[in-house]
């Protein structure tokens, strides 16, 4: 900025990928980092407000997602909308998404991202972190459950992250989501790929178990899961009660952020046989080496991942480091 005035950075999605936001490299490493700082309590994050305007859908929705990483950081919001019929009714993705970035020295906005592609992207890369800590070593197959955006992005970074996977397990409601994603497993990636005749076929061949479905109904039930699996809860309400209670360990992103909106871990606390006790840790205690991860091949450890800001502005903020070092991306005036 030379004259003073204020401007802010776009960067669209070819801005991102330019910079290496299309592959799960950068985000493991921003989420490394910004789930340390959350742990160690040098992070901002309030409750995510919904707005559910129109539509009885449980992904009819858009979320608004502030969060301060770091010190002096930076500051954002994630505004994310949400319709679950977009793919079928107007050929687009389901999730369509925004990030603003703030400079905390002024609170002035400083970039504009869209922020599905870094949604997705930042999703996977916190199943991929967490199998370093998380996953039996040297697992093999991979089951994902829901082939679409979300789906598709996490089989890609876990594969970008650990050559051994031998497998992938594939099973969606719509057949030809399911084998579409197999046909591009394969063309770019060698390993096997499996298309299940079922949900349960598919979760019970897998070391990593991923539901990436938008689905109310929970249908996964704990006798389905492997001894050593873990399962990464990305769309959250595919698993029955018994997953959480016969789990060895339940981990989280954030306590207060899980035990909310009637999800299942909130149903099971306000039930009575959950708790906060009952919690073996916040992914990021893990993470910064204050919690143990897994500690033994036979355990069953569940990962609910409700999705958090400071994920968002984490991932973000490098983006638009990378962005202005490189010259990518349109300065755009804001007066
Ligand atoms: N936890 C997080 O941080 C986080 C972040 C982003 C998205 N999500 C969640 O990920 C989910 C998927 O998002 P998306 O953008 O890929 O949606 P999408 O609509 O693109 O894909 C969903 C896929 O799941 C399939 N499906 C639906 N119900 C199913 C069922 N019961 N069994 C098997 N397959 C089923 C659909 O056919 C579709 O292919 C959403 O629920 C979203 O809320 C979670």
């Amino acid at each position: 900025m030379t004259d003073g005035a204020p401007r802010i950075l776009y960067l669209n999605r070819r801005d991102i990928a330019a910079v290496g936001g299309d592959e799960s490299e950068l985000y493991v490493a921003a989420l490394a980092d910004g789930l340390a700082q959350h742990a160690e309590g040098k992070t901002v994050q309030p409750l995510k407000p919904y707005l559910r305007a129109s539509g009885n859908h449980i992904a009819d929705r858009i979320i608004a997602m502030p969060a301060h990483v770091g010190d002096p950081g930076m500051s954002g919001l994630k505004w994310i909308g949400s319709k679950h019929d977009n793919p079928e009714r107007v050929g687009r993705e389901r999730a369509s998404a925004i990030i603003v970035l703030n400079d905390p020295s002024t609170n002035y906005p400083v970039a504009l991202l869209e922020g599905n592609l870094i949604s997705a992207w930042r999703t996977a890369a916190v199943s991929a972190l967490a199998a370093r800590h998380l996953a039996r070593d040297g697992f093999t197959d991979v089951a994902l459950i829901g082939c679409g955006v979300i789906g598709s992005t996490q089989v890609t970074a876990l594969l970008q992250q650990f050559g051994q996977i031998e497998t992938v397990h594939l099973f969606d409601v719509r057949p030809e989501a399911a084998d579409a994603l197999a046909t591009r497993i394969k063309d770019e990636h060698e390993v096997n790929v499996v298309v299940a005749d079922s949900a349960e076929a598919a979760v019970r061949a897998g070391d990593i178990v991923v539901p990436c479905t938008v689905t109310d109904t929970p249908y996964i039930h704990s006798d389905w899961l492997k001894r050593g699996s873990l399962l990464c809860n990305v769309s959250i309400m595919d698993v029955h009660k018994d997953v959480f209670l016969n789990a060895d360990k339940v981990i989280v992103d954030d306590w207060e952020q899980s035990n909310r909106e009637k999800k299942i871990i909130n149903q099971l606390v306000l039930e009575g046989s959950f708790s906060r006790e009952r919690l073996h840790a916040e992914l990021g205690e893990i993470v910064a080496g204050r919690k143990p991860g897994r500690e033994t091949d036979d355990e069953v450890i569940v990962l609910n991942p409700m999705g958090m800001a400071v994920e968002d502005i984490a991932c973000a903020a490098e983006i638009y480091r990378r962005a202005v070092a490189q010259q990518v991306g349109t300065w755009l005036d804001l007066y």
